[in-house]
């Protein structure tokens, strides 16, 4: 497989040899690399791809040599569902689910692991690390487990419950730092440099991003090549949202499929970081704040992969688009009582931008729409306890029937 590494920023580029992580003339923030292919010599037809394959199917467009290391656990072949009854509700032709909750670790950041996993064995080493807002971590620490790769995790201490224990039940080294994600990233940046270990860090290490990129790859395939005219998809750093453009687009680049669908990102209103960016346009600069969401993997106050993103969607014809933390939680219960399908918070966030963007006439009627679900909504069930309540019924059959007439 023969590709350079390109930088967002100033457009040098690299051979794979050369740099291993961003740009070094224009920094670790700025400088985050693309992985460009030699697309010429890459012949790809439409029959060679399945709608259950996992990810890997699509390695003569991933940075892989032959024989590379393939992780045992399956990721990808996520479900791609159709509900025509919720199109018809939003007024739009198709409303499809491409629901991730489904991988291994029940979020997109499979995708991500099983490249780094590639890619640390492939490079000779023996531990990775990660800073994470949660799902990539547990994620890491999942995929890693039954490999010979030790993972140590970085990740604020206020992470949900659920995800600490997943990361800790793999036998990784779990590290919860008593403060936010974005500190956590830095000192993990720091240390793991120091320690000689691989990065998973998304936005920095170029290869994730390619991973995360069979999401988009896969929706072509399921949607058998009619693609949607609208993908929407929650962003924190910005690497998952500048993945699905990228998966499109490289699609195009060898004739696959004939256009890249608008990709929007749909952020939290408390933590809206690459919108307002995006929102005051070219040239694109960083403006950092405190994050605050109850959809905590995408509550990021430094986003990562910003100039990437914003780049990547403008050049799709799509936006950003911020959602208060009460429209994510109403999207949440609304999506999984009308579809089955259980959304962690940043994972409901899109069904929520997409209802705003039809309110705002932003997306037209007729449009065909596909949301990405990047988690399970078993990932991160406190936000969904207070709207339910559970209270104990005695064990007598004439009360349970006065409550079941009370239900029905
Ligand atoms: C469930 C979920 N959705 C969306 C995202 C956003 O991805 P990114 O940080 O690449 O923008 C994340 C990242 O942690 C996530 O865990
Ligand atoms: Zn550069």
């Amino acid at each position: 497989m023969s590709y350079v590494l390109r930088c967002i920023n100033c457009g040098r580029t690299f051979s794979p040899d050369e740099v291993e992580y961003t740009c070094p003339y224009c920094g670790d923030r700025k400088g985050t690399l693309e992985v460009v292919y030699d697309f010429e010599n890459i012949k790809a037809s439409r029959e060679e791809f399945s709608p259950e394959a996992d990810m890997f199917q699509f390695r003569k467009l991933l940075p892989l040599r032959k024989g590379f290391y393939k992780p045992p656990l399956k990721v990808g072949g996520t479900p791609l569902y159709e509900f025509p009854s919720v199109a018809e509700k939003l007024g739009i032709s198709r409303f499809l689910v491409k629901y991730d909750g489904t991988n291994p670790t029940a979020s997109y950041k499979d995708r991500a692991s099983a490249m780094a996993i590639a890619k640390a064995v492939e490079k000779g080493y023996e531990v990775i690390y990660a800073a994470s807002t949660g799902n990539a971590a547990s994620s890491l620490a999942g995929l890693t487990a039954p490999t010979h790769l030790k993972s140590v995790i970085f990740v604020p201490a206020s992470a949900p419950k659920p995800k600490l224990l997943q990361i800790l039940v793999y036998g990784a080294i779990l590290v919860p730092i008593d403060a936010s994600y974005d500190v956590a990233f830095d000192l993990s940046m720091e240390i793991g440099r120091e320690m000689g270990w691989y990065s998973r860090n998304s936005a920095i290490n170029p290869y994730l991003l390619e991973g995360k990129k069979t999401g988009a790859m896969e929706i072509a395939v399921q949607t058998d090549w009619e693609l949607p005219d609208y993908v929407f998809v929650g962003v924190g750093d910005g690497t998952v949202v500048s993945s699905l453009f990228k998966g499109f687009y490289d699609m195009w680049k060898v004739g696959l499929v004939d256009r890249v669908p608008k990709i929007v990102g749909v952020q939290a209103e408390g933590a809206d970081f690459v919108k307002r960016v995006f929102d005051k346009g070219e040239p694109f600069e960083p403006e950092d704040g405190e994050a605050k969401s109850v959809a905590d993997s995408i509550a990021v106050g430094k986003p990562r992969d910003v100039i990437k993103a914003c780049k990547y969607v403008k050049r799709s014809g799509g936006f950003f688009i911020s959602v208060t933390d009460e429209e994510i939680l109403d999207a949440q219960l609304e999506l999984a009582s009308d579809t089955g399908v259980f959304a962690e918070p940043a994972g409901a966030a899109p069904y929520a931008g997409l209802k705003k963007a039809i309110r705002e006439g932003r997306v037209e009627r007729g449009a065909s729409v596909a949301i990405v679900v990047t988690g399970s909504g078993l990932k991160d069930p406190r936000s969904i306890e207070s709207h339910f309540d559970i209270t104990p019924l005695s064990p007598e059959k004439e009360s349970i029937m006065e409550y079941l007439r009370k239900e029905l």
